[in-house]
C-alpha cells in the first residue's frame, strides 16, 4: 500500500496504550507506527507485550529516536497522524514547535503540510499549561480527542471503554467501522 494511504499512529509514554493497540489492530497494514523512547516501558507495564508484538499488525515500526526515518520529511506523505495516547510532554513540544523526536517531528510536518492531526491526551487533572497548549493546537485545526469514554452504551469490559474512544478516532479519520456504540436516542 502506498504511503499516501497509510495512517501514522504515534504512541507516547502516557498511560492508555491499549487505545493505540486496538487502533493498530483495526487499521492493520494501513498503519505505520512510531513509538517514543518512553512508550516502551508503558507498553510493557500495561500490556506485557514487546514493542514488536505491540505493533504487530502494522506495516512499519519506527523508533522515535530515528529522526532520519521517512515521516521526518514533508515529502513523505501520510493520510493523518494520530498521537495516542499523547503525553503532556508531547503536547507541550508540539505546541511549542519542538521537533526533537520522530513523533514531534511528524506532528510538525502534519501542521506545516496542513494534514489531519489527532491528539488523544491522557492525564488527569489537566494543568493550565496543558489546557493552554491544547487550546493553541485546537485553534490550529488539531483534533483534541481526550481518552474519556462515554458510559451511555453500558460498557461492561475494559475493551468496551477502549472501543468507545477508538471508534471516535476512526470517525475522525473517516474510516468505516463497526466498533463501539453510537447514540441513537434514549431507550423507548
Ligand atoms: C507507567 C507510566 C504512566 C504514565 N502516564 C502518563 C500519562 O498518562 N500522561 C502523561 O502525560 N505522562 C505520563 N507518564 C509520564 C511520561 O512517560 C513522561 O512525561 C515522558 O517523558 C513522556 O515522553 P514522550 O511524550 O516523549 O513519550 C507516564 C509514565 C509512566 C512510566
Amino acid at each position: 500500500m502506498d504511503p499516501e494511504s497509510r495512517f501514522l499512529v504515534a504512541v507516547t509514554g502516557a498511560s492508555g496504550v491499549l487505545y493505540a493497540r486496538r487502533l493498530i489492530e483495526i487499521l492493520g497494514p494501513r498503519t505505520d507506527v512510531i513509538l517514543t523512547k518512553d512508550a516502551a516501558p508503558v507498553i510493557e507495564i500495561e500490556t506485557g507485550l514487546s514493542t514488536k508484538e505491540f505493533a504487530g499488525p502494522a506495516n512499519i515500526l519506527y523508533r522515535g529516536e530515528d529522526l532520519a526515518a521517512a515521516p521526518a520529511s514533508g515529502s513523505h506523505r501520510f493520510r493523518a497522524l494520530v498521537v495516542v495516547p499523547c503525553s503532556g510532554t508531547t503536547v507541550a513540544k508540539i505546541a511549542a514547535g519542538i521537533a526533537d523526536n520522530l513523533v514531534t517531528r511528524a506532528a510538525a510536518v502534519a501542521l506545516k503540510e496542513r494534514r489531519p492531526l489527532v491528539l488523544v491526551p491522557r492525564e488527569t487533572p489537566l494543568s493550565a499549561i496543558v489546557l493552554e497548549n491544547l487550546l493553541k493546537l485546537a485553534r490550529l485545526g488539531v483534533v483534541v480527542l481526550p481518552a474519556s469514554p462515554g458510559f451511555y452504551g453500558g460498557p461492561r469490559r475494559i475493551e468496551d471503554l477502549v472501543d468507545f474512544v477508538v471508534a471516535r478516532i476512526l470517525d475522525q479519520l473517516g474510516v468505516e467501522h463497526s466498533i463501539g456504540v453510537r447514540w441513537t436516542g434514549p431507550p423507548e
